[in-house]
């Protein structure tokens, strides 16, 4: 089946079998290989993109589903060549040791940044309850989100 989807910003006409999922299309047609596919059946976050800016898993969702909305992949958060200020203090705290759950930890962060500019490190626990690392302990995630979302300083308070 033909359909259409915007994703970053580009329009893509696209031939899909109907049971197509939103990653297989991702990847293997327009070839944005950021998003992963860790378990495929939407219990480790790996393959969290946004469809009209909220995280889903792009493993559980078809491809036709996305028909006429609006997907941010990993490679939509940096701008003119810049990564993302949630990109940059990703590195700067070390949250991204093997990087494999990094495109998803990024995704969901970014959801909730959007939805909440200022989250508590609570309320960022909770957004990436779906988003599995077997690497760094959520730790140092949990404290670049904050930094990107100003509130780096709170810190301080013990609760990141
Ligand atoms: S690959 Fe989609 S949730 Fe694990
Ligand atoms: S950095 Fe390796 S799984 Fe998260």
């Amino acid at each position: 089946m033909k359909m259409s989807l915007t994703v970053n910003g580009t329009r893509h006409e696209v031939d899909v079998r109907p049971t197509a999922r939103l990653i297989d299309v991702l990847r293997d047609e327009l070839g944005l290989t950021g998003t992963k596919e860790g378990c495929g059946e939407g219990e480790c976050g790996a393959c969290t993109v946004l469809v009209d800016g909220k995280a889903v898993a792009s493993c559980l969702m078809l491809a036709l589903q996305a028909c006429g909305k609006e997907v941010t992949t990993v490679e939509g958060l940096a701008h003119g060549g810049e990564l993302s200020l949630l990109q940059r203090q990703f590195i700067a705290h070390g949250a991204v040791q093997c990087g494999f759950c990094t495109p998803g930890m990024l995704m969901s962060a970014q959801a909730l940044l959007m939805e909440n500019p200022t989250p508590s490190a609570d309320e960022i626990r909770t957004a990436l309850a779906g988003n599995l690392c077997r690497c760094t302990g959520y730790s140092a995630i949990i404290a670049a989100i904050r930094a990107a979302s100003g509130r780096e300083a709170d810190r301080a308070d013990g609760s990141a």
